[in-house]
């Protein structure tokens, strides 16, 4: 069918007008938008280049990215907590999908429901349902997911293996085997910083020890806490943590991904912002600079975690942080961040052409290992749970007794409502 002239120019102006409001309206927000979230300094890059976005589709506001230092928010959630009690919420923050989302801030009504923009974005069907189900409630959806992040990754020098003469260990077994030939070399085992890290470590152990489906029965309250098998657990991690450094508790995580890098250490076991940190902050080359595998036996198991942003309800800056939150959730946006951070898209519909080949060993991993949630970086417990679990770990990298850990933990689940 062939369309007269008129009938094409009346098609064109309709179309423009339609895609009027939305371009007019991006252009003409004004004044501030706060973000907030514990991406500073080394971990700032792939938050500047989402910053970069905002900042081009929306050239009226003005972004104050608010940042507080320290792997895994441990200072910026204290932050938090003050401003969203004392009625100061920024307008938009940094919080893990899962329990630390929804048994903390949703709980607790200070969120607002993000139903309406995922359907006006397209979002129920780019993120995958079980993501989305980790974000939301019967009653909403409740943040934006920006990535997937891997827990259980163990990194290594390549070069440095091969002149110490040991290989990547399948399991703990393999692991202690070479972990008392590198000690006798005066080379440390496996580099640790503070305290949170040893939590990190304590759940790519505990994977090991008692694999996917206890872990899972653990969080779903199936499992008891004082278990044979968590018992058990805390034991092989005393002794994993004699093979670490003494100095950790002073160390950030990038510290010790540094003892690596320097050949102080041999191995690390870290998210894989480690990665993003060895290949845009250290230059290194993914598989030759730096290796990977997943930590000892828990090949085929996924422990992943989620960063996402939300909409606390009652901000100063509302458009504009629904328009930050649209930067987040979009293709374009997700690609850019996520090469840099380290992680893979959180969208199915990725462009894996743009990731280096650790990120598409991670995609390949993702989409076929058995995938359970991180304790440490929020999936599988709410805040009263990480709050009270950093303290048994502070006592137990103390006593290193495994029993008073797991008692410990059981009483921490009752309160916690798991
Ligand atoms: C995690 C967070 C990661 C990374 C890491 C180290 O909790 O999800 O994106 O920032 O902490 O700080």
């Amino acid at each position: 069918m062939k369309m007269s002239f008129a009938k094409i120019l009346v098609v064109l102006v309709a179309a423009l007008v339609l895609a009027a409001p939305q371009s007019v309206q991006a252009a003409d927000l004004k004044g501030d938008l706060e973000i907030f979230s514990w991406w500073a300094g080394d971990e700032g890059p792939a938050l500047a280049a989402l910053v970069e976005i905002y900042k081009k589709q929306n050239p009226g506001v003005n972004v104050i990215n608010a940042t507080v230092t320290g792997g895994s928010g441990v200072n910026a959630k204290a932050v938090l907590k003050t401003r969203m009690l004392g009625g100061e919420p920024p307008d938009s923050f940094q919080v893990h999908a899962g329990q630390e989302l929804i048994g903390t801030w949703v709980k607790s009504d200070r969120m607002e429901d993000l139903t309406p923009l995922f359907k006006e974005m397209g979002w129920m069907e780019v993120f995958p349902e079980g993501l989305i189900k980790l974000i939301g409630t019967d009653k909403g959806i409740w943040s934006v997911p920006v990535n997937i992040h891997r827990s259980n990754v163990m990194w290594y020098v390549p070069a440095n293996l091969q002149k110490w003469g040991v290989n990547v260990p399948q399991n703990w077994d393999e692991f202690f085997v070479a972990a008392d030939k590198l000690k006798a070399e005066g080379v440390v085992p496996l580099a640790l910083a503070q305290n949170w890290t040893a939590n990190h470590l304590w759940e790519s152990v505990a994977l090991a020890s008692m694999g996917g489906d206890k872990w899972d029965a653990l969080w779903s309250g199936k499992l008891a806490f004082d278990s044979p098998e968590v018992v058990k657990a805390w034991e092989l991690f005393g002794k994993v943590l004699s093979y670490t450094n003494t100095d950790a508790s002073s160390l950030s995580w990038q510290q010790a991904t540094d003892m690596v890098i320097n050949g102080k250490a041999a191995f690390n076991i870290m998210g894989d912002w480690a990665a993003g940190y060895m290949t845009v902050t250290k230059k290194l080359v993914p598989g030759e600079g730096y290796g990977w595998a997943a930590s000892p036996g828990t090949a085929g198991q996924f422990m992943f975690l989620a960063d996402s942003f939300c909409l606390p309800k009652g901000v100063k800056h509302r458009d504009n942080a629904i328009a930050w939150l649209k930067v987040l959730g979009s293709k374009e946006g997700s690609d850019t961040f996520n090469p840099i951070k380290g992680s893979i898209s959180a969208r199915i519909d990725s462009d894996l052409s743009k990731y280096n080949a650790y990120l598409q060993s991670a995609a390949s991993d993702f989409g076929k290992d058995h995938v359970v949630g991180s304790l440490a970086h929020g999936v599988a417990a709410n805040e009263t749970f990480m709050g009270g679990f950093a303290s048994v770990m502070e006592m137990f990298l103390k006593s290193k007794n495994p029993t008073a850990a797991a008692k410990a933990c059981a009483q921490l689940a009752k309160k916690a409502g798991i």
